[in-house]
């Protein structure tokens, strides 16, 4: 790990292969690419401290180089231990203009294969401002929400005088997050109070987030206004959808190279994300099984042609399992006990706590060993192995790398207009919980359109009127599902 200066990532030398991938990532990013331009002189982002916890790909090193050429200055962490790219982070910490050895990019504080204690402490960095008035940043850019809820707990702690006790901790990486905010509490007793007076707002990027900020809006603890990207049509059922049904099964094929065709695969949740996997998994052939707790999301499911049945259904005799639930608690050790020989079982939800891992290590007598990284057969007592991908965190950024640039252009300039939003309007955004404004939304899907030699039909003014809209849109009501 190199850590000459102000960053950290895994091998420099990495920087001029990454920097190849981000030139091939930026034509198929027309959507950030045109922003860049649009805004080029206005600089809306001047004076903008961006602090960024987001998978450190090569997609997010175009986002990462966008927001710079709008006038922010940024730094950076990943929102996950496994899903660095660590030739994005070396040619992000390098910058276009560096050289590995004198590299002259954006403090980036990233690599892949990160344990809990360097994943938090990376959140920190990102979070940390060295020559900054409050030491912290005025924007924060999220995914996930941890950089937000770092933010949050430590000036709850800081409130109180004391976080509690490491001892007191519900899981490992709760025990982390304790002991980093103990340390800071004795370091510098106001540290995040100070560091966050001046946030102007945070850009949340996932449906797991985005949950958390609705919640610390109910419970009236939300410190600063925050826009929910997710919910942009032109992320959630763009990314979400579209973008796992291209990287879920690069994930399984990257990791196992098991065929899909002929399987059976279940489908927990069918969200907009079990609704990409399911439609990747059945275009590979497999036989797909849906489980769900939401009548209509059911429905839905059944209507597309899909099975639906619970997981104690199905738990022995199906090939491959995926959680999409952003729930916890789906695949229990229990159940993986009951499974196939050899069956394939991974989350591509957000957080790990979908697949109970911890339980599945309690068993008597069970052995983990790693195939490659990122791939490990757990062996129980009576010989039957299980293979668990990315010991069950994403699977598409663990095995993978993620979804491809295009679909993350959508989202990328989502966030990107999301950021100027909150930071140029401040008036207009109160504390609390927004969606990006429709027009904004329709913006980034007609970047988008040319590159694929779409071509719009324009309405006639009299057909506007009949319909009750503008003819340069918004085009459909807030209540529009799409
Ligand atoms: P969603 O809310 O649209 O879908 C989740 C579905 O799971 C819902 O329909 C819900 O009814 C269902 N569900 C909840 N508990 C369940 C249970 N016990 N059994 C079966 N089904 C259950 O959310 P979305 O947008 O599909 O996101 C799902 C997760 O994926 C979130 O954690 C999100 O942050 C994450 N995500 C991951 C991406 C990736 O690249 N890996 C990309 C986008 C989102």
């Amino acid at each position: 790990v190199d850590n000459r200066q102000d960053f950290k990532v895994a091998d420099l030398s990495l920087a001029e292969f990454g920097r190849k991938e981000i030139t091939l990532a930026e034509h198929e990013m027309p959507g950030l690419m045109a922003i860049r331009k649009e805004y080029a002189e206005a600089q809306p982002l001047a004076g903008a401290r961006v602090t960024g916890s987001l998978h450190m790909t090569v997609q997010t090193a175009v986002l990462i180089e966008t927001l710079v050429a709008l006038g922010a200055r940024v730094r950076w962490a990943s929102c996950n231990i496994f899903s660095t790219q660590d030739h994005a982070a070396a040619a992000i910490a390098v910058g276009p203009d560096g050289t590995p050895d004198n590299p002259q990019g954006v403090p980036v504080f990233a690599w892949k294969g990160e344990t809990l204690e360097e994943y938090w402490w990376c959140t920190e960095q990102a979070l940390t401002w060295p020559d900054s008035p409050t030491g912290g940043p005025n924007m924060i850019l999220d995914d996930g929400g941890d950089a937000t809820l770092l933010v949050h707990k430590g000036v709850e702690y800081e409130k109180d005088g004391k976080a509690p006790s490491p001892d007191t901790a519900e899981s490992d990486e709760h025990r982390v997050i304790l002991e980093l905010l103990n340390r800071t509490l004795g370091e510098n007793p106001q540290k995040w109070t100070q560091l966050s007076s001046e946030i102007r707002g945070v850009t949340e990027e996932t449906t797991t987030g985005v949950h958390r900020l609705y919640e610390m809006q109910r419970d009236g603890i939300l410190l600063f206004p925050a826009i929910n990207v997710n919910d942009a049509v032109t992320k959630s059922k763009f990314d979400n959808k579209y973008g796992c049904r291209h990287s879920l099964i690069d994930g399984i094929n990257r990791a196992t190279d098991t065929l899909i065709g002929g399987k059976t695969a279940v489908v927990c949740g069918y969200g907009d994300v079990g609704k990409g996997c399911a439609e990747s998994l059945r275009g590979q052939g497999a036989r797909v099984i849906i489980t769900e707790i939401d009548p209509i999301c059911a429905l839905q499911a059944a209507m597309d042609g899909y099975q639906v049945t619970t997981l104690d259904e199905v738990v022995d005799k199906a090939d491959i399992f995926v959680t999409t639930t952003g729930n916890k608690d789906i695949i229990m050790a229990s159940d993986m006990a009951k499974m196939k020989h050899q069956a394939i079982v991974g989350n591509i939800g957000h957080f790990d706590n979908e697949i109970d891992m911890a339980g599945l290590a309690r068993i008597p007598g069970i052995v983990k060993d790693e195939v490659k990284p990122q791939v490990h057969t757990w062996t129980f007592p009576d010989g039957k192995k299980i293979i668990v991908l990315s010991e069950g965190r994403l699977l598409n950024l663990g095995n993978a790398t993620g979804h491809p640039s295009f679909v993350m252009s959508n989202s990328f300039a989502d966030q990107t207009l999301a950021q100027i939003e909150l930071f140029t309007k401040p008036d207009e955004y109160p504390t609390g919980v927004y969606v990006l404004p429709k027009h904004l939304d329709e913006k980034v899907a007609r970047l988008h359109l040319d590159a694929l030699g779409v071509k719009l039909t324009t309405l006639r003014p009299e057909q506007a009127e009949y319909i009750g809209v503008q003819v340069e849109g918004p085009y459909k009501s807030d209540h529009y599902r799409y």
